[in-house]
Formats: C-alpha cells, sequence, structure tokens
C-alpha cells in the first residue's frame, strides 16, 4: 500500500492499494469522523462494489444513502447535478455530512461538484474505480458537468477528504476504459519525467500499483504549486483542448482516454512541425500509444477542431494555450491567437 499526501487549500491522503476497498468504512472514521454519508456511483459499479464499500462503511457504524447515474459521459450532466442536490436536500444532509464518489471520472466529478455547492460546501470522499479516475481526476479537486457547448463549462475547485484507490477495482476494467486511464499516464511521463516514460515501456497493467503512485505524486507536486490553474497545473492538460474538440466532434463517441491520445499525437506533431521537438520523440510516443491499445489519428479537419476548441476553458479573450512537447519529459505552455489555431492544428493532423 502507498499513501501519497497531497498539499492544498485543504491536505489529504490519497491511499493506493489493492484490497484497500474492505477498509473504507476505517479509512473514513479518521478522514471525516463521524457523519451521514450518500454514496454516488453509476450503475455498472453499482453493480460491481457496492456491496463491498457499503458492508465496510456498516461494520464501521456508518449510515448511508445511494445515488445511482447511469455509466458514461453522458450522465455528467446538470440535470443530474440537480438531481443529486434535489436528493441530498430530500433527505435532509447537513453541513457535517459527506458525499463518497466511488466511480470513474463522471461519477467523481458530478459528486465533487454537488459537494462543493450543497449548502456551500460539504466534504467528499473518492474512491476511483478507472485507471483514469485512479491517476488524474480523483485528485486536486477539479469538479465539474458538462454543458451542451462544452466539456466541464461548469464547476467549482473542492478538494476531496480523502482518495481510496483500490487498485483490485480496476481487474474489472473493459480493456478499452483500461486503455483511457492510460493515456492519462502517458500525459504524466511526457509532461515531466523521461525515466518513467522508459519504465511504461515494460506494460502499464504489468506494474500499475506503482505507476498510480507515480502520477498521482507528480499530480500532487503540480497541484501544491498550482491549485487554482493559474500556471503549471495547465500542463496538466497536454493534449486535452484538442481532445476535447474531438470528443465533442465524434458526439462523445471517441471516449475522453482516446481523444487525449490523438490529441497529445497532434500537438507532438504540430511541435515537430515548428521545429521545437524531435520527431524521435513523436514516434516514440505513437508507438506507445498504440501499445496500450489507443488511437492516434483522427478523420476531423482542423476547422472542426478549431471551431470546439475555442469553446474550451483555455481559452482566454483572444488567446488559446496549448501545451506543446518540446521533447518527452518537456512540455511548456505555447500562446496561440484564437485565428492562429486552424494552422496550428494543421501541422499536427
Ligand atoms: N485533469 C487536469 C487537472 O486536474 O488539472
Amino acid at each position: 500500500m502507498k499513501t501519497v499526501r497531497v498539499n492544498a487549500s485543504s491536505s489529504y491522503d490519497v491511499i493506493i492499494g489493492k484490497g484497500i476497498l474492505d477498509s473504507l468504512g476505517e479509512k473514513l472514521q479518521s478522514a471525516v469522523g463521524a457523519c451521514r454519508l450518500c454514496l454516488v456511483t453509476d450503475d455498472v459499479v453499482d453493480s460491481l462494489y457496492s456491496k463491498k464499500a457499503t458492508a465496510s462503511l456498516e461494520a464501521a457504524g456508518y449510515s448511508y444513502e445511494k445515488f445511482v447515474i447511469a455509466n458514461g459521459e453522458a450522465s455528467k450532466n446538470t440535470a443530474n447535478l440537480i438531481a443529486l442536490l434535489e436528493f441530498l436536500a430530500e433527505k435532509r444532509f447537513t453541513r457535517k455530512d459527506c458525499i463518497i464518489a466511488l466511480g470513474g471520472g463522471v461519477v467523481g466529478d458530478l459528486a465533487g461538484f454537488a459537494a462543493g455547492v450543497f449548502l456551500r460546501g460539504i466534504r467528499f470522499v473518492q474512491v476511483p474505480t478507472t485507471l483514469l479516475a485512479a491517476v488524474d481526476s480523483s485528485v486536486g479537486g477539479k469538479t465539474a458537468v458538462d454543458l451542451v457547448a462544452g466539456k466541464n463549462l461548469a464547476g467549482v475547485f473542492h478538494q476531496p477528504s480523502l482518495v481510496l484507490c483500490d487498485v483490485s477495482t480496476l481487474d474489472t476494467l473493459e480493456p478499452r476504459i483500461f486503455s483511457d486511464g492510460c493515456a492519462e499516464v502517458i500525459k504524466y511521463a511526457v509532461i515531466n519525467d523521461r525515466p518513467m516514460f522508459d519504465r511504461l515501456g515494460c506494460g502499464i497493467k504489468n506494474n500499475v500499483e506503482e505507476i498510480i503512485a507515480d502520477c498521482v505524486t507528480h499530480k500532487a507536486e503540480i497541484v501544491a504549486k498550482d491549485e487554482f490553474d493559474n500556471g503549471c497545473r495547465q500542463l496538466l492538460n497536454l493534449g486535452h483542448t484538442v481532445g476535447h474538440a474531438i470528443e465533442l466532434c465524434s458526439n462523445l463517441k471517441i471516449s475522453h482516454g482516446s481523444a487525449v491520445a490523438i490529441g497529445t499525437v497532434l500537438v507532438t506533431k504540430m511541435a515537430v512541425a515548428l521545429g521545437i521537438c524531435p520527431e524521435e520523440d513523436l514516434y516514440l510516443i505513437e508507438d506507445m500509444l498504440k501499445t496500450e491499445g489507443l488511437p492516434t489519428r483522427c478523420d476531423f479537419s482542423a476547422e472542426e477542431l478549431a471551431a470546439l476548441a475555442t469553446a474550451d476553458k483555455k481559452r482566454s479573450g483572444d488567446t488559446i494555450t496549448l501545451i506543446v512537447p518540446y521533447g518527452i519529459g518537456n512540455c511548456k505552455p505555447l500562446k496561440i491567437s484564437v485565428n492562429e489555431l486552424v494552422s496550428y492544428i494543421k501541422k499536427g493532423l
């Protein structure tokens, strides 16, 4: 078992280990103490892991309510957010109480947002059950729902009180969902850790507990420096600005991880064309993503992608910031004008 401490506006542990869902109730006793709990999950995770989670909560003396959404990105919407808030109010949850987000990024983002705004903020705990949520979305306090105009356009920063990651839950993931998380793992290595990139060559699945701890350690360092995403945290958006546009162009048929993989290759190819990144690194990144079962190209035009990328949160006035690799382990922000975006994307297609 490994524990990584996140020091943000509030500090908390990320506990990573095999079979630790059984100890959820016990870990909550020290992280949040006595309170009522609302377990938020999706229908797929509910059938797999709610029983184990709630048995542990009951053994530790907790009472709980359960709120279940449909599995999938389409559930990360304002209707479900309002339904969850109404549920919390109807069940008379108070400021002392706590939400448990048991599931992937959709559950974590939605439940975290509800925790951030219900009664102006109650506590919540992340229990990620996908690789993507384990290495990225469960840590750092970004919460959100999607709006019609774009992904994650409404949300709050709200740090969890604890993240408990049972790596055994990854065993039941469909290969394509595991691959989605691999895109985020590879992202951390490309951003600032070439030795980690080299280690990933042994296969992410083969060493997953250690790899999750490495990613979370990187994220904790970044969040400690820039919790509110005004500086170095933006590096974590590698592949995401174009990636979000790819997800939207595909009507969410292309998953987040696949879109990030394509977006990462696109900005790396762009960096090679600009003469700032060695071509060899592009091939290494592309090969690593393919080995982990991810796509690296899409058929959308630069015009289609630019139109949707400009709705992204990373736009500021007439400029947009892309995160660009100068080589594996060395990424930097590149601020360009919105008008130039089409020609930049063309370089990466
Ligand atoms: N997922 C990017 C971040 O947490 O900043």
